[in-house]
């Protein structure tokens, strides 16, 4: 089978990055770009031996611009799959038409729950006891767009934005590679209605419940 190449997006400590670095997807080539030339998830990349390259949001005056500048780096590694991976970035609709049906999305929370930024301490706030992360294709409304997958955890007693986000984390390096590996395998498609479409065996996993919530009686 042909190598595949894959560019993933990051703007920071790159957790997820090593997540799919680690997860030994089958055939294909691994590029990071960040938006910050001090992520600390390039150290990482760099180290591992993969390509790397920087775009500085900074360094554009306009979002066109940077988003322009960004496309041809991804372009440069002739991407089949853009992973955004803590990219924290608002991408035109230019461009996220340019990479429609490669380009994924990992999000902390259970969309359509959610959306933004501090996601853990707005589920603390809302009080809700299921909370998760969700894998889905981007469109141009900010963390939205069909999604792939999506693991939930329970919400506990005790539990501050730190302690839930370590547990909602952990999910998230199970299953951004899981999407990753379907879309690999052919098993991943968005129709042109902008629906997911998983084969059989994919999507019973994709729906798979991660937790049951127990009751006192039980
Ligand atoms: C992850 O929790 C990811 O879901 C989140 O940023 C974190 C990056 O961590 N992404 C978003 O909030 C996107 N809206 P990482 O750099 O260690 O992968």
């Amino acid at each position: 089978m042909k190598s595949r190449s894959i560019v993933i997006l990051i703007s920071g400590r790159g957790s997820n990055m090593r997540s799919l670095v680690e997860a030994n997807l089958p055939d294909c080539r691994i590029a990071v770009i960040s938006n910050r030339p001090d992520a600390a998830g390039l150290a990482y990349a760099r180290e591992r031996g993969l390509a790397t390259a920087v775009v500085d949001h900074r360094a554009h005056a306009t979002r066109p611009a940077f988003d322009a500048a960004l496309a041809e780096a991804i372009d440069a590694h002739g991407a089949d799959l853009v992973v955004l991976a803590g990219f924290m970035r608002i991408l035109g609709v230019d461009f996220v038409a340019r990479y429609q049906g490669r380009l994924l999305n990992i999000h902390p929370s259970l969309l359509p729950a959610f959306p933004g930024t501090h996601t853990h301490a707005q589920a603390l706030a809302a009080g809700v006891r299921i909370h998760g992360c969700t894998v889905h294709f981007v469109t141009p409304a900010l963390d939205s767009g069909p999604i792939v997958i999506q693991a939930a955890v329970p919400v506990l007693p005790d539990d501050d934005p730190d302690t839930l986000a370590a547990r909602v984390l952990a999910q998230e390096h199970v299953i951004y590679p899981q999407a990753v590996r379907w879309f690999l395998a052919g098993q991943l498609q968005l129709t042109a209605a902008g629906q997911v479409r998983l084969s059989a065996g994919a999507g019973r996993a994709a729906t798979a419940a991660l937790i049951a919530p127990q009751t006192d009686a039980a």
